[in-house]
């Protein structure tokens, strides 16, 4: 089976859920210590064998072009300073992989972002990375779906399972047959009412795509405020048979929710060698009074 080379991120939000911050700088630019989320999100999918990203941008996104490019003034300051440690880390960024963007002119939903990279992804399939789900670097959360996808040869959607408290944020897939590993979806409905859900296991943010879905896709009629849902050509899919679930076995954050971010930004200070010791100590101390 060929390797997958392509994975599309969308980066068009507006991320409204972290306002003032995201006022006049991209929500996906925001840090987990003192790299930005969207980075965590292009390294998984580099880690995972993935050579070529399209971004799904829109106005007010250009700090996320100028990260993953060359910084020509900084690098050379760097440079003649002889601070070549910060130097490689700077260069490497722009080495991860090759780097297109397309623009989505108006925020129409997931489904028409997916839709933008059409013409950049061509006739292959494709992973789908959603820059808000950051997977512990320590696990590979896109290898999981890639593994299902070889195995089966279907598109696969990346889930896990959530507290029936939260069903409501995510697209929800029917409940998984007794034994381990990708199961075929035969429903997938997007947030629905605790009362209402098929089961708990959610669709996180990670999928692996055939060019199908993009036939699906346009075929869509907008749902709830105009707007394309990637789940409803998902359910597409699911009806021809083309569709399965991977569990994802890795910790997940949803940094574009206030508290998960907080609490992604404490785990990876203490992951962090310079920072573990002095951290943990001021944690403890403070945990003392609350
Ligand atoms: C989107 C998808 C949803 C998925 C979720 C994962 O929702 O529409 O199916 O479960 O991402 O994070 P959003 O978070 O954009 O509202």
């Amino acid at each position: 089976m060929n390797k997958l080379r392509k994975a599309v991120i969308p980066v068009a939000g507006l991320g409204t859920r972290f306002l003032p911050a995201t006022k006049a700088q991209p929500k996906e630019m925001l840090p987990l210590v003192d790299k930005p989320v969207i980075q965590y999100v292009v390294e998984e999918a580099v880690r995972a064998g993935v050579e070529s990203l399209v971004l799904v941008t829109g106005r007010g996104k250009a700090a996320i072009e100028n990260h993953f490019d060359v910084a020509f003034e900084l690098e050379d300051t760097l440079r003649r300073r002889g601070n070549l440690s910060d130097l490689e880390l700077v260069q490497g960024i722009a080495q991860l992989a090759q780097f297109a963007y397309v623009r989505q002119g108006e925020p129409l939903g997931l489904g028409h972002a997916v839709l933008c990279a059409r013409h950049a992804v061509g006739d292959e399939p494709f992973a789908l990375l959603l820059g808000d789900d950051v997977f512990d670097e320590a696990d590979s959360a896109l290898e999981a779906l890639i593994t299902a996808h070889h195995a089966t040869g279907c598109s696969v959607v990346g889930v896990q399972e959530v507290p029936l408290e939260h069903v409501s944020r995510y697209g929800i897939v029917n409940a998984p047959p007794a034994s381990d590993g990708p199961w075929k979806v035969t429903t997938i409905v997007e947030k629905p009412d605790p009362s209402a859900a098929p089961s708990r296991w959610a669709v996180v943010g990670r999928y692996v795509l055939e060019p199908r879905v993009f036939d699906h896709l346009a075929a869509l009629e907008p749902g709830v405020g105009g707007e394309y849902q990637l789940t409803d050509a998902l359910a597409a899919l699911a009806r021809e048979g083309r569709l399965v679930a991977a569990p994802i076995p890795a910790k997940r954050w949803d940094t574009g929710n206030k508290l998960d971010y907080l609490k992604a930004n404490v785990e990876y200070a203490l992951k962090r060698a310079e920072l573990r010791g002095d951290f943990a100590a001021y944690l403890k101390d403070l945990a003392k009074d609350l």
